[in-house]
């Protein structure tokens, strides 16, 4: 039943040619697909289609008597073809009733599509596998009446009137593409255009279209493209290759975006900004995401997947390009840190949990199952990885043979390391081990000091834990980026293999070994794993004091910010004094050398979610406790620095999005959000200090950004001032669904004893509608991921979460298997939770694998949680 990667078989036909006309219509569009086959293997031809009514069936011009064919609820089989013949079908389906958001669906009035991964077959029976590459020449036909555009993929190259006030246009891919990459839309839209120059000096039209009066909020967007296309040719050499290139933002969408060739669709959420609606952590995800779609025009649409276990292949690396983006654009550290939390807050959990499977899995039932941070995130870090090894003249050399040699082809992993093969002469077949492995290694350093010799031995050693199915693991190339200082944290130069050094990547490809650094002045701090030079869980044995100079000195913001957040953890779960946290928090607050952006980062605690990936077993309410108690001693303490340092920021006359702009939005917010942390311990007089200022930040924010900030900040105060901000809040944006989304959203993440009931209520709410996947996850997947002292119920006995979120799963998943399914991950980690959470989330999990009737999605991942398969 589940789909192998060592069943692979290569396409039996090709085809080189694909005709399509949409007859558009809301609940009974018809489909004619030409297709143009050429046998290249044996066997039946066998299509893919589900849920299409078939009207006719041609072969060469000739209709096809119905025992020439075959059809099951997933396949169009024919037997007997010749070695070249044209196929044509026309099917009816029905976009209305189709809120599966995969295939030819509806959303707000306009028809628009999702194929990747198998939504094609949703369309029209074709060879829906993405090493079936294609030229396709679309026909798309509407009533000129709502449906003023017409677009899918490539050029426009004709349009005009059709009968009974209806007008058409045909489209005309010059590039071969796989059936994920097809796209359609239809409808009334706004157009914000503009052009830019290739780095060949070719014009290139640029269209980003949205709901009808907001093109204003695409200007963010289209900037963000503009960069992301002349940072491709710089950074890549990578040249744009059409001459048209559309972006068009929908309301009701599944994920983030698609890639489609020359149209690319996104959630409209990662699409339109402006400073009254957007936050600058929206501008931030926009940006990347655009950058993000963008890329793949090279890794992933001119060099495709041969298959959907290879999907790595073009999403670790068009994340790792999107990160590249992000950091020329914003700063390498800062990006750098959020890149890691965000590895950490939903990579490492799959790792640890029954859901882990490797970067590269072995079978799956959906593949919808598998867009995973393993796939995308890990993947990027092996590339990351890859690039550190190699430096960045060879890696830029290797990926360009890989663009070279793979072009207009379907390509796997295989192919992409040997790229790099190809350009250094070395062997990195142990480079799959990152592929084939589920599970974070564990990297252990033990340093000795020999202060006579005046040397540094380091142990390394490597070790990952047996995951599902794969009980043992072979070592994984591992680069550690390492350098020393002193205990007053100055950096020091030492000798390694008979250099003098100030930093080294030693890269440990065996189970462990030992290396030695020569001419190490006395009693040396180790800063290991610089940057993040691999991701594993790095275990050393130092004294605190190590800790702290990396914390106040580390030459690496990385690492400073990464010691900071592990002595924060070890004060949160092991107990002990906060004041030299304090002090040594209160001099980075303190360092005018610092950046905003990075003050704001390191203020902020480890999650109560990031704080249960180290504590055996989960004990939630301990941590939220604890957590809360650090946070609010830490307030206590520094209450006049951070006083003054809110008071000396004075917020900016007018709004820029921009990333320095922003470091200072964030640094004024993070400051605001510790102080606030005291209040519930504070006396009166603070108390109502506190309660005035979130009220004052409230009342003079001007954007978005601060709107938010200040409502998290009432939260703390609770009671009247927070509920009279967000009637507020909703009375003013009623009509903005992207702020009615964030509305929802805060309030189910909110830290409180109320929250559940209140969840509940939002979800009768006239404004909730779980068909709207924005609006669903705005509430149901806040309190499941964001939310743990709610979701987990520590503020009274037997008051989980749980029970709402399966409701919410089974409901959605009558009609949005794939949306569903994502949130079964957050009850997947059970077995690590002491009880009675551990058992209580079992239980949750078995009501789900017992409800009648199940999506594959969401059976493949219950069951896998609850270790049936
Ligand atoms: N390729 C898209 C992207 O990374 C995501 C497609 C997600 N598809 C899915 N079935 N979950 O930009
Ligand atoms: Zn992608």
């Amino acid at each position: 039943r589940p789909i192998r990667l060592t069943d692979y078989k290569a396409p039996a036909y090709r085809v080189s040619a694909t005709d399509l006309t949409f007859r558009l219509d809301p609940t009974a569009t018809r489909v004619t697909a030409r297709l143009r086959f050429e046998r290249i293997g044996d066997g039946p031809l066998v299509l893919l289609g589900e849920r299409l009514k078939l009207i006719t069936i041609k072969l060469d011009g000739a209709d096809l008597a119905p025992d020439a064919y075959e059809i099951t609820a997933e396949t169009l089989t024919i037997h007997d073809v010749p070695a070249q013949f044209v196929l044509e079908t026309e099917v009816e389906i029905n976009p209305q009733d189709n809120k599966t958001l995969e295939g030819l669906y509806m959303s707000s009035g306009r028809y628009c599509t999702q194929c990747e991964a198998e939504g094609f077959r949703k369309i029209t029976y074709f060879p829906d596998r993405p090493d079936v590459l294609s030229k396709y020449t679309v026909r798309v036909e509407a009533p000129k009446a709502g449906f003023p555009h017409l677009l899918s993929n490539g050029n426009l190259i004709e349009q005009g009137d059709a009968e009974a006030d209806r007008h058409y246009a045909v489209w005309e891919d010059p590039f071969n593409k796989p059936s994920y990459l097809f796209a359609l839309v239809a409808g009334e839209l706004d157009v914000y255009e503009d052009t830019l120059t290739t780095m060949s000096g070719r014009t290139v039209d640029l269209k980003i279209y949205v709901d009808t009066g907001m093109s204003a909020r695409a200007a963010y967007a289209m900037d963000a493209l503009k960069r992301s296309m002349t940072w491709d040719e710089q950074a890549y050499g990578r040249e744009y290759d059409l001459d048209l290139f559309m972006i068009v933002a929908v309301r009701d969408f599944n994920f983030g975006a698609m890639e489609n060739k020359g149209l690319n669709i996104f959630n409209a959420s990662l699409l339109l900004a402006d400073p009254t609606t957007a936050t600058d952590a929206d501008y931030e995800r926009i940006e990347s995401v655009v950058a993000h779609e963008y890329f793949h025009n090279w890794s992933g649409n001119r060099v495709t997947c041969r298959d959907w276990f290879q999907l790595c292949l073009k999403e670790g690396l068009t994340v790792y390009r999107d990160q590249g983006f992000s950091a020329d654009e914003r700063g390498h550290a800062v990006q750098r840190i959020k890149d890691v939390k965000a590895l950490r807050a939903r990579q490492f959990p799959e790792d640890a949990g029954p859901l882990a499977h490797p970067v590269r899995p072995s079978s799956y039932l959906k593949i919808d199952n598998f867009y995973t941070a393993t796939i995308y995130e890990k993947g990027a870090e092996i590339v990351g990885m890859l690039k550190t090894v190699v430096g960045p003249k060879v890696y830029r050399a290797a990926l360009d043979h890989y663009f070279t040699t793979h072009d207009g082809t379907a390509a796997t992993l295989e192919d992409f390391l040997k790229s790099f093969e190809a350009v250094t002469g070395d062997d990195f077949s142990q480079w799959l081990n990152w592929y084939t492995q589920a599970g974070t290694p564990r990297l252990k350093v033990t340093p000795s000091y020999d202060a006579v010799a005046k040397t540094l031995t380091l142990n390394l050693a490597q070790s990952t834990a047996p995951t599902p199915s794969q009980p043992t693991k072979a070592p994984v190339p591992i680069p550690v980026r390492l350098g020393i200082l002193s205990e007053d944290g100055i950096p020091q130069s030492f000798g390694f293999e008979g250099h003098s050094q100030t930093e080294i990547t030693y890269v440990l490809s065996e189970a462990s070994t030992a290396i030695t650094l020569t001419d190490v002045a006395d009693a040396p701090v180790l800063s290991a794993l610089r940057h993040f030079s691999a991701p594993v869980i790095l275990e050393i044995e130092e004294p605190q004091s190590h800790a702290y100079a990396r914390f106040r000195g580390d030459m690496d913001p990385f690492n400073r910010w990464e010691t900071a957040q592990r002595l924060a953890r070890d004060l949160i779960l092991s107990g002990g004094d906060p004041a030299p946290y304090a002090d040594a928090l209160k001099a980075t607050l303190l360092d005018g050398a610092l950046e905003p952006a990075f003050k704001a980062l390191i203020m902020a605690l480890p999650t109560e979610q990031g704080l249960a990936q180290d504590m055996t077993p989960v004990d939630p309410a301990a941590i939220h406790t604890h957590r809360k108690a650090v946070k609010a001693a830490l307030s206590a303490t520094l209450y006049p620095t951070l006083r003054d340092l809110y008071d000396a920021i004075q917020p900016a006359v007018t709004f820029s999005p921009d990333a320095q702009s922003a470091g200072g939005r964030a640094l004024r917010n993070a400051l605001l959000d510790l102080m606030m942390a005291g209040y519930g311990t504070a006396d009166e007089t603070r108390q109502s200090e506190l309660s005035a200022l979130a009220s004052a930040h409230y009342a003079r924010a001007d954007n978005m950004t601060d709107m938010i900030a200040a409502l998290s900040a009432l939260m703390s105060v609770h009671g009247e001032p927070y509920e009279a901000a967000l009637d507020g809040f909703y009375a003013r944006f009623k009509h903005e669904p992207l702020v009615i989304d964030k509305w929802f959203a805060l309030q189910a993440a909110c830290p409180h004893p109320e929250t559940l009931s209140r969840i509940d209520r939002l979800s009768r709410h006239a404004d909730f509608d779980p068909k709207v996947p924005n609006r669903w996850r705005a509430l149901v997947q806040n309190l499941a991921s964001n939310n743990p002292s709610v979701f987990h119920g520590v503020f009274a006995p037997d008051s989980y979460g749980y029970g709402f979120v399966v409701d919410q799963i089974l409901t959605v998943d009558e009609f949005n298997p794939m949306t569903a399914a994502r949130l079964v991950e957050s009850l997947s980690g059970y077995k690590r939770y002491a009880s009675p959470y551990r058992e209580a989330m079992k239980a949750a999990l078995e009501t789900i694998m017992a409800a009648p009737k199940l999506s594959k999605n969401v059976a493949e991942l219950t069951a896998k949680a609850l270790d049936q398969k």
